[in-house]
């Protein structure tokens, strides 16, 4: 125990980058690493999500590039862990449960696709990354947002699985939704965010690929935390 607590501390200060697509256990597994490692969690998608609540609470469009990055830049977007939970805000009004209704997820990928607004997020979360000791999580972290972290991961998993896992998370907050529609929606999801021209998903070529359809959220963890040690 005395030697994994030595070796965690000696991990202080890195920047573990960790990419994928829909559903593939990022913010679950970015949580609870950060947590573990004493480390800030910084959810990237989350900072989209909000302002694209933002955007459909003014009755913005999501394909208004022009008004989205003018939002983008002058926004403030906070975030407080407390008690396990990444508490989100936008402007001091806290969005946590607000950002992950499906109209938000309807919309998210076509406000993130604007040029202007994933250059104005990606400052934001360069700047709060910059001290390291950083568990930063979103589809291009590892590509544009830290291109010299540490450690970049890149989580895999079926769609079946990821449908699934999207299926019980909505469950437990109460949205009623099928299987089918879970697959339906990752699976557009996966084509629009990797077919997109700015910042498409890709696997950065440093990246570990860990699949996760088969573990648990604990053996992720402890796979990162082996990767850590071995690379950074
Ligand atoms: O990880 P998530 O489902 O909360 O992400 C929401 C959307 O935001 C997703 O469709 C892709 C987009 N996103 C992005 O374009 N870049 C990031 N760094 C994170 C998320």
């Amino acid at each position: 125990m005395e030697d994994k607590v030595l070796n965690l501390s000696r991990l202080k200060g890195k920047i573990i980058a960790i990419d994928g697509p829909a559903g593939s256990g990022k913010s679950t597994t970015a949580k609870a690493l950060a947590a573990r490692l004493g480390y800030q969690y910084l959810d990237t998608g989350a900072m989209y999500r909000a302002l694209t609540w933002f955007a459909l609470q003014r009755e913005i469009a999501p394909s208004d590039g022009a008004k989205l990055t003018a939002l983008a830049s002058s926004l403030a977007i906070e975030f407080k862990t407390e008690s396990k939970i990444n508490h989100v805000y936008i402007n001091g009004q806290e969005v946590t449960d607000e950002i992950r209704t499906p109209e938000v997820t309807q919309h998210v990928s076509e406000v993130a696709a604007h040029k202007g607004v994933r250059k104005a997020m990606v400052e934001k979360q360069a700047e709060l990354g910059k001290d390291g000791s950083i568990v930063a999580e979103g589809r291009d972290t590892t590509t544009v947002v830290f291109p010299h972290a540490d450690l970049k991961v890149y989580l895999d998993a079926s769609v079946a699985e990821r449908a699934q896992r999207r299926l019980l998370d909505l469950a437990r907050m109460g949205v009623s939704t099928t299987l089918e529609e879970q697959e339906a929606d990752i699976t557009r999801r996966d084509s629009f965010d990797s077919g997109r021209e700015h910042s498409p998903l890709t696997r950065a070529k440093d990246a570990v690929v860990v699949d996760t359809t088969q573990l648990t959220i604990e053996d992720q963890i402890e796979r990162i935390i082996e990767l850590l040690k071995t690379y950074a």
